[in-house]
């Protein structure tokens, strides 16, 4: 079996962060794009929503991470049809068909397989997803449990960066004197992107089986997450104006809750759960 390990999905957030993990380290790596462009290193052209037919051979590799997908919940829920036929058919197809070849398998997955009544759920509390996009997570899952040792699901909650679009507004908003109205009651445990990566491509290289969670050790509503940004940036925090998320049409669900137990990542790749408003600091340092 090669070494190499493949990215289904390159050039998404973590996608593309993987891929340049992995090439600034050395380690072989095969993305697949459905873009044009030529990105740096071997590409594959790939679309995932193509009939299983017209799939192109995948190289042989150690170990792919799935990270292509519908991921916004909206867009789920507004098309649950569609959706499910791309982030739940077709994927659990691909990760078949790579463990076939004997490819260990990663697909990435999220906090709202649970309904957030409760804080730090554990890996091995059932499933209680309210939202489409958990509900297909949750079935991706399942699948995967039956792929064995040559399948490992990593669940995340909110992965923040510096180029969150989110953030960017409010900097942009603040520094023109312009009030910006966060959520006081929707929460996140955000965790930041690089650590998620150091995370994810452990477990990838190593082919570490089993159900592993990534999460910040509580939860902070967005209205502090401006809040912290605000004073880390030096901005006018009176600017913020927080809002109910209830006035939001057509939010599925609002968790209460959305941290994980880490114990397990913790424990087996090294993986730190940290204060919520530490990793903010950190992500939106400069
Ligand atoms: N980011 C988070 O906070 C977070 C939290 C929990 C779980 N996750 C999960 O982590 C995984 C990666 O998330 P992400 O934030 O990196 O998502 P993302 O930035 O939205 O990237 C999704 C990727 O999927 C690709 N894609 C979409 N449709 C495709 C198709 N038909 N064929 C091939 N590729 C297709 C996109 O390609 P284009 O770039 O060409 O559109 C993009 O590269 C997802 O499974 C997501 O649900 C993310």
């Amino acid at each position: 079996m090669s070494d190499r390990l493949l990215i289904v999905g390159a050039d998404g957030l973590l996608g593309r962060s993987l891929h340049q993990h992995w090439i600034a380290g050395g380690v072989p790596v095969v993305g697949t794009t459905r873009r044009l462009e030529v990105g740096v290193g071997e590409v594959i052209r790939f679309d995932l929503a193509t009939p299983v037919e017209q799939w192109p051979p995948f190289p042989r590799c150690q170990a792919a991470v799935l990270c292509a997908g519908l991921t916004n919940g909206e867009q789920c829920r507004r098309n649950p049809e569609g959706t499910r036929q791309l982030n739940v058919h077709q994927t659990v197809r691909l990760a078949e068909n790579l463990a076939r070849q004997g490819t260990f398998v990663v697909f990435i997955s999220t906090n709202l397989v649970f309904d957030g009544t409760k804080p730090h759920r554990r890996a091995d509390e059932g499933v209680s997803p309210m939202t489409e996009y958990g509900r297909q997570k949750a079935e991706g899952e399942r699948a995967m449990a039956g792929l064995g040792r040559l399948g490992a699901v990593v669940r995340l909650t909110k992965v923040f960066h510096p180029g969150m679009a989110l953030v960017r507004g409010w900097q942009r908003d603040l520094a023109q004197r312009r009030c910006i109205a966060p959520f006081d009651d929707l929460v996140c445990a955000p965790v930041s992107l690089m650590a998620v990566v150091e995370a994810i491509a452990t477990i990838t290289q190593r082919c570490l089986p089993g159900l592993w969670q990534l999460s910040a050790r509580a939860d902070i509503s967005y209205a502090d997450v401006a809040r912290t940004i605000a004073r880390q940036k030096n901005l006018d925090g009176k600017l913020i104006c927080p809002v109910s998320c209830r006035s939001q049409e057509g939010l599925e669900h609002v968790p209460l809750h959305t941290t994980l137990d880490t114990t397990a990542a913790e424990n087996g790749v090294g993986f730190k759960a940290e204060d919520p408003v530490e990793i903010i600091q950190r992500v939106f340092t400069t």
